[in-house]
């Protein structure tokens, strides 16, 4: 059995429906199911007995604890989070409570259940905590990318947060010997995101005939990984990792924004063309840019290739077709996600970008 954290969310509900399709070890999926978090990704398990689902927020260490206790796990996966810089900058109180106090308490309780454990079952045991690239802060055009050694410098609250949860579980190994392992990945796409992020959004906007937003001027620079290679990795690492050590995980794919964009309307425009005949690039709107926003990220994955034999699977091309192939075939649970909470934060973030909505 694994316990697992933010398992309603995108890369969460990716990780639990890919770990079940693979093996017959349980999954305890521990979710507050936040805005961000939603029990339609995981409808596919509604009977599956290998799947426990539990309401419940990270912060709250006596429950964690007490379903540690019953379930007896061997790893906690760590997915949840308050993830989108946006909402980051609108209200970083949240992402202060979730990220660090919300860590700080998950890591109390996996301590306090793994102290009790015996000798086999502590060195078995494995707390794989899943941050971002966004700790190591901006790159210029021609600089290396990030390696697991590069300094922090978040820019934004939402990577401060994570990476302050990174020190914490740094600490927790280093002071405690708690076996953690941790990985920092780059931005990932794929089925179950939700349409505040840049690859939903665009391709939720531009079915719907609305502005595409595009902040500043697209240039900002992205290494983009289809979900999937995401999980893979995440479980190669729970398999093989070396407590204590951190992992970047990257797609070898860095775009500027403006050619991801590109390249969903030209796909669009040959599986769904627009009524008009034209392309939906004609929708695209330049906004306001994000204050402090990161002009480039990009991941030196070779850590994991040379030690852990991972690469991803997918290039860009067919990741990001499947990708809208997905969004296409799934208008409902577009729509579902696309809530009265969800229509409120449209109005507090593009309202100020020029009325883009
Ligand atoms: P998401 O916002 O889609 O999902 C987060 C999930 O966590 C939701 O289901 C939410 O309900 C749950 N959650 C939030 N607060 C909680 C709390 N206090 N207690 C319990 N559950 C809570 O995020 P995502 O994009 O799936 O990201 C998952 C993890 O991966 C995050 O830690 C994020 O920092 C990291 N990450 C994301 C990306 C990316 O591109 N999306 C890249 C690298 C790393
Ligand atoms: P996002 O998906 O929010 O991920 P992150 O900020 O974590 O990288 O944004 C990806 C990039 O796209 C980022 O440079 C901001 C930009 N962006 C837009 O240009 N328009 C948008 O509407 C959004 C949501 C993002």
């Amino acid at each position: 059995m694994i316990f697992v954290t933010g398992g309603a969310g995108f890369i969460g509900a990716n990780f639990v429906l890919d770990w079940l399709a693979q093996g017959d070890e349980g999954v305890v999926n521990f979710d507050k199911l936040t805005y961000a978090g939603n029990v339609n990704n995981l409808a596919a398990l509604q009977d599956d007995p290998r799947h426990v689902f539990v309401r419940g927020d990270i912060g709250d260490g006596e429950h964690v604890l007490a379903l540690l206790r019953e379930h007896q796990p061997r790893a906690i996966v760590h997915f949840a989070a308050e993830s989108h810089v946006d909402r980051s900058i609108h209200g970083p109180a949240e992402f202060i409570a979730t990220n660090i106090n919300g860590t700080f308490a998950l890591l109390e309780a996996a301590r306090a259940y793994w102290s009790a454990l015996d000798a086999a079952g502590k060195a078995a045991f494995r707390f794989l905590h899943v941050s971002t690239d966004e700790v190591y802060g901006t790159l210029g055009p021609d600089d290396a990318p990030f390696t697991e050694t590069t300094a922090y410098a978040p820019n934004s609250p939402y990577s401060a947060s994570k990476a302050a949860s990174d020190h914490l579980v740094r600490s927790y190994h280093h002071t405690y010997g708690l076996p953690t392992l941790t990985t920092n990945c780059s931005n990932n796409y794929g089925p179950y995101q939700f349409p505040e992020k840049l690859i939903p959004l665009i391709l939720a906007n531009a079915q719907a005939g609305k502005p595409l937003p595009i902040y500043g001027d697209g240039r900002q620079v992205r290494d983009w990984l289809y979900v999937a290679d995401h999980c893979a990795a995440a479980r190669r690492v729970l398999d093989a990792g070396v407590p204590g050590e951190t992992y970047n995980v990257g797609g070898w794919n860095e775009m500027t924004n403006l050619d991801v964009v590109h390249t969903l309307c030209d796909i669009l425009d040959s599986l769904q063309p627009k009524a008009d005949g034209g392309s939906y690039r004609s929708q695209i709107a330049y906004v306001q840019d994000r204050p402090g926003h990161d002009r480039r990220y990009a991941i030196d994955a070779r850590k994991l290739e040379r030690e852990l034999g991972w690469r991803p699977a997918e290039t860009f091309e067919t990741g990001i077709r499947k990708t809208v192939q997905w969004y296409l075939d799934h208008p409902d649970w577009v729509a579902d996600v696309q809530s009265g909470a969800y229509a409120r934060w449209v109005e507090t973030n593009y309202v100020h970008r020029g009325d883009v909505r």
